[in-house]
């Protein structure tokens, strides 16, 4: 039987990792998945959560289940950390939360969860949008629509055209946006854009569906929740899968938080047990360990002064490379504008060059980026600024 299942390709992100790891060249440089490194190309672990860790297994005297929830301090932790302290939704008891498997998990938790709303929906998502939107939103049994919203003249937001898509949706549509720090394109909204979606949606009933991955590595944490505490101040209903791989550096803790804001309480406890019979069908329960570690971060005054600082100096420290590395680009006189580098937020820059163009900077120069040209600007560093505009010069010229 198994002989009708086929090998698959790697996975397009993935599978950089295996590339670049069988790569022997010395100068090589890897900016495939997302994750932040250091100046030595190394990910640390953040130094709030080496004490937490320290913490948690000095206290730690069990390891029976928690619940199907997760770890509540946690979830309560992560809704206040994007929806504000001062949330009218979170004060009324109208939102519900699970901690989930990393944000990959909470995207197919909050998907499936919609889909038992009815057959006749249709998830829209950015042209272009993260490499594994698609497929996890088609496995919870949708089918997928794409509205505008890159515009490769200027490397930024083509508003407009998103906005005349957004017009046509209605009862029957939910938009995937990104809460900030774009993947792939860091091409990130406005607030006046925040705006104009949250009175879309008040007026044309479509659900928002927020995917946040990246709070506190574009302007800060308070800056990058801006417009999604506005949309959650308008709307009644909203879906936010967030995900604490890069802003706490639990990549492979897996550690993630559904969050589902209803009308009222009482549709936020249907909705709790909805959610948590998905999970239950899934996986059962989400690991708990990284919530542990949050959430001894979010509460204890000092780890989160630390963690914060360390975040703030990790998202100042990726604007740096980009502007370092837009310095080195001009000064090559590239024919090509670049200026959008500095300009785009968070880890991700969409560089608007062909796959033949990233494939030479691959074979010639042991360059590691997506086909789709998105570099990770977290994985430059200052010695190999120079060398990776060398190679846009030549891909370029
Ligand atoms: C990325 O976009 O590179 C990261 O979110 C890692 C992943 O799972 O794709």
């Amino acid at each position: 039987m198994f002989e009708r299942l086929k090998a698959l390709p790697a996975d397009p992100l993935l599978g950089l990792i295996t590339l670049y790891r069988d790569d022997p060249n010395p100068n090589k440089v890897d900016l495939g998945v997302g994750v932040y490194r250091d100046e030595q190309g190394h990910t640390a672990i953040m130094k709030a959560i080496q004490q937490a860790q320290k913490t948690h297994l000095s206290t730690e005297d069990s390891k029976t289940y928690i619940g199907p929830m997760g770890v509540p301090g946690f979830v309560d932790g992560i809704k206040k950390l994007i929806l504000g302290e001062s949330s009218k939704a979170l004060s009324a008891g109208a939102v519900a939360g699970i901690q989930t498997p990393g944000g990959c998990g909470a995207l197919r938790v909050g998907f499936e969860t919609l889909r038992r709303l009815g057959d006749d929906l249709t998830v829209w998502v950015s042209d272009p949008t993260w490499a594994n939107h698609i497929p996890t939103i088609r496995a919870s049994g949708f089918e997928t629509q794409a509205y505008p919203y890159f515009d490769a003249n200027t490397g930024l937001v083509n508003y407009e055209a998103m906005d005349e898509q957004l017009a046509k949706l209605g009862k029957d549509d939910i938009v995937l946006l990104h809460g900030c720090c774009h993947n792939p394109t860091g091409a990130d909204l406005s607030f006046e854009h925040w705006q104009r979606i949250a009175e879309r949606a008040v007026k044309q009933g479509f659900i928002p569906f927020v995917d946040i991955a990246y709070q506190g590595l574009g302007d800060g944490l308070e800056s990058d929740v801006k417009g999604v505490r506005h949309l959650s101040e308008q709307v009644d209903e909203m879906v936010i899968a967030s995900s604490c791989s890069k802003n706490f550096g639990l990549y492979r803790e897996r550690t993630g938080c559904l969050i589902v804001q209803t009308e009222n309480q009482e549709r936020s406890a249907a909705l709790q047990s909805q959610i948590q019979d998905v999970a239950r069908a899934n996986y059962s329960m989400s690991p708990a360990y990284g919530g542990f570690l949050v959430d001894l971060v979010l509460s204890s005054p000092d780890l989160r002064t630390s963690w914060e600082d360390e975040l703030n100096a990790m998202a100042t420290r990726v604007k740096s490379l980009r502007e370092g590395l837009l310095a080195e680009i001009k000064q090559r006189n590239v024919s090509q504008d670049f200026d959008f580098i500095t300009q785009q937020k968070g880890m991700f820059s969409y560089l608007n060059i062909t796959k033949e163009q990233v494939r030479q900077m691959r074979d010639e120069f042991s360059i590691y980026m997506a086909d789709s040209s998105r570099i990770n600007v977290a994985g430059l560093n200052l010695s190999c600024l120079g060398y990776v505009a060398d190679a846009l010069k030549k891909a370029c010229g």
